[in-house]
């Protein structure tokens, strides 16, 4: 284990682990663990997915990292603005090295209709409150080509043909959530608009009519508003809006 300070954060680098969010969220059972600290893998043997998927990456190929968080700032009910932050701060820091990212909602990162990052935010609540906010991140960048089963993915290396140092973009990007996450301690609720304006902004498919498919059917729809609690509204052809919770919609992908 190597432990490294830089801008007062903390960051714990490892070979191979199982998973960099179970380490860290293991890691905060037994002592009491600073908010930023960063714990980064070159690979992870049992790396964690949405929806129980798993996350493909290549040995020393990518980033792979957990922070940790306490945002007694934020309600549980509201735990959809930390997702959205962290979407947004790895999207900006894409959109230095290519055109063509946006957010597919929740929380991939797409380059045009492949999905070039995944995000997977485990929360644990007290009561109202969020207790502590594990953000695990996985960001495809020098991997040359991918294997598993997962439709779509992409690296930054296949889009720009260029290596990327690891280390600069974990820089960046450490750099970049930390100053949203204190300017959204500063002024929640005025910040809180403006991370939705970018978020939507930022949004894929966020013009126009594309498929979808819920438990029951494929259907054809726009997007129409998104609840603050992060539940997505579709307006169908009938001129229904649709109201869907993460995983009780899929995007069909051309
Ligand atoms: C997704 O399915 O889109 C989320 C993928 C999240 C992967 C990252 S890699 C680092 C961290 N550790 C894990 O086990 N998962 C996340």
């Amino acid at each position: 284990m190597n432990q490294v300070f830089n801008n007062d954060i903390s960051i714990i680098h490892l070979d191979e682990i199982p998973s960099t969010n179970d380490y860290l969220s293991q890691l905060c059972r037994q002592e009491n663990v600073p908010e930023f600290q960063v714990v980064t893998a070159m690979s992870q043997t049992a790396g964690k997915g949405q929806r129980g998927n798993s996350w493909e990456s290549e040995k020393g190929k990518n980033l792979l990292f957990s922070l940790v968080l306490h945002p007694t700032f934020i309600e549980a009910k509201e735990q959809f603005y930390l997702s959205m932050l962290i979407a947004i701060c790895v999207s900006e820091l894409l959109e230095q090295y290519t055109e063509d990212i946006c957010i597919k909602w929740p929380n991939d990162i797409y380059w045009k209709d492949n999905k070039i990052a995944g995000i997977l935010i485990e929360n644990e609540l007290i009561g109202k409150d969020i207790a502590q906010c594990i953000v695990g991140i996985g960001l495809n960048i020098n991997q040359e080509a991918f294997h598993s089963s997962a439709p779509n993915p992409i690296s930054l290396r296949q889009i720009s043909g260029k290596e990327t140092d690891l280390d600069l973009i974990l820089q960046d990007l450490l750099n970049r959530i930390t100053n949203y996450y204190n300017e959204l301690k500063r002024s929640p609720k005025e910040f809180k608009q403006t991370l939705s304006d970018i978020y939507l902004d930022k949004l894929y498919r966020h013009t126009g009519y594309h498929a979808y498919q819920d438990n029951n059917e494929i259907f054809t729809a726009r997007f129409h508003h998104l609840l603050p609690d992060g539940h997505l509204c579709l307006e169908d052809e009938q001129g229904n809006v649709r109201t869907y919770a993460f995983k009780e919609v899929n995007y069909i992908l051309s």
